[in-house]
């Protein structure tokens, strides 16, 4: 009789202790689901979700109306924190209501939430790269092949595929110039190549257009914010018979967008990145985000990621380098 009491209990009991063991549930919102880098920083949060028990829900927001639907989707899953890339950094007041009202933390990754007045939300941790001191790196790693190559810096057309809308876009590729500047390139030969999007196609789009209007200069470098922009500049100037040995990008990433240009049997004019770490903005902002919902720690304010110039040569020991 006894016994069978117990099991009656245990077996009430059952519910709740299910209810308790429900693992707990971080977003991991991204503008761009298709590219290589988030997929990257997805696969890392998982990592971190893995490791330290919890739930990731990965959602693709695209627009701002995708983005509002996936955090009341969280709400309504009683996640309890996302980390955020959101498809426009001005629509950081929304999202600091939306996660306001559904009590959930949230942090950002890669791109910094403005205000109206375009100022940084300061209530919202960041984790993004020195995008300033990495365009630096893009100009000097430009400015050494061209020094390697001989080319003389006064003939040499600057391609800055902008997207001057995105901060840290800015940022990158005015780092870029003021490194190319600093060394002696003439103002006068910085073409700039306004894209619409921040993918391969906008960016070749907007460099084709760039390269008819600017049909003097022989010799091409390029950059732009990430690989994908790069990569556009490169393949347009493939179109216009701009090869290799007239042309060189550096990109800014280091995923499978670079990667796949690095193991071509011939060198394209692709010819190099920077690599960022993907697994410091998947791994750690999901990791932060976990520890501030549970154990009420506060991410840092801001923290800024480095990053390390990668070519065809030196590929295999730098991503060994940052634990890729
Ligand atoms: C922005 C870009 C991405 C990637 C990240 C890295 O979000 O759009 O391509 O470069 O920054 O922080």
């Amino acid at each position: 009789m006894q016994r069978r009491a117990a099991l009656a209990l245990a077996l009430l009991a059952t519910p709740f202790a299910l209810q308790a063991a429900e693992p707990v549930k971080i977003g991991f919102l991204v503008k761009q689901a298709e590219e290589p880098w988030f997929q990257d920083e997805w696969r890392f949060a998982e990592q971190a979700a893995k490791d330290k028990g919890f739930t990731l829900v990965k959602i693709g927001i695209p627009n701002g109306e995708k983005m509002m639907a996936a955090i009341d989707n969280l709400a309504a899953q009683k996640a309890v924190g996302f980390v955020i890339c959101a498809p426009d950094v001005k629509l950081g007041v929304a999202v600091n209501r939306a996660a306001k009202r559904h009590k959930l933390k949230v942090m950002s990754v890669d791109d910094q939430l403005v205000d109206g007045a375009g100022k940084p939300i300061a209530d919202i941790p960041h984790m993004g790269i020195s995008g300033y001191e990495i365009g630096k790196q893009v100009g000097q790693g430009l400015l050494a092949e061209i020094k390697a190559r001989g080319w003389k810096l006064d003939e040499v057309g600057v391609l800055r595929v902008a997207f001057d809308q995105l901060p840290t876009a800015r940022d990158r590729t005015m780092g870029a110039v003021d490194a190319l500047k600093a060394a002696g390139v003439p103002v006068a030969n910085i073409v700039d190549a306004p894209q619409a999007k921040t993918d391969t196609e906008s960016a070749f789009n907007a460099a084709n257009i760039a390269f008819t209007k600017n049909a003097k200069f022989k010799r091409w470098v390029a950059f732009g914010l990430n690989d994908e922009a790069a990569l556009g500049a490169v393949r347009a100037a493939e179109g216009r018979g701009i090869k290799q040995d007239a042309m060189m990008a550096i990109g800014i990433g280091g995923s499978q967008t670079a990667l796949n240009e690095f193991t071509k049997p011939t060198p394209t004019a692709f010819y190099g990145t920077v690599l960022i770490s993907p697994k410091r903005h998947g791994y750690e902002t999901a990791t932060a985000v976990y520890e501030w919902a549970t154990q009420g720690k506060q991410p840092p304010a801001v923290t800024l990621t480095s990053g390390i110039l990668m070519t065809r040569q030196n590929q295999a020991e730098i991503r060994k380098q940052m634990g890729l």
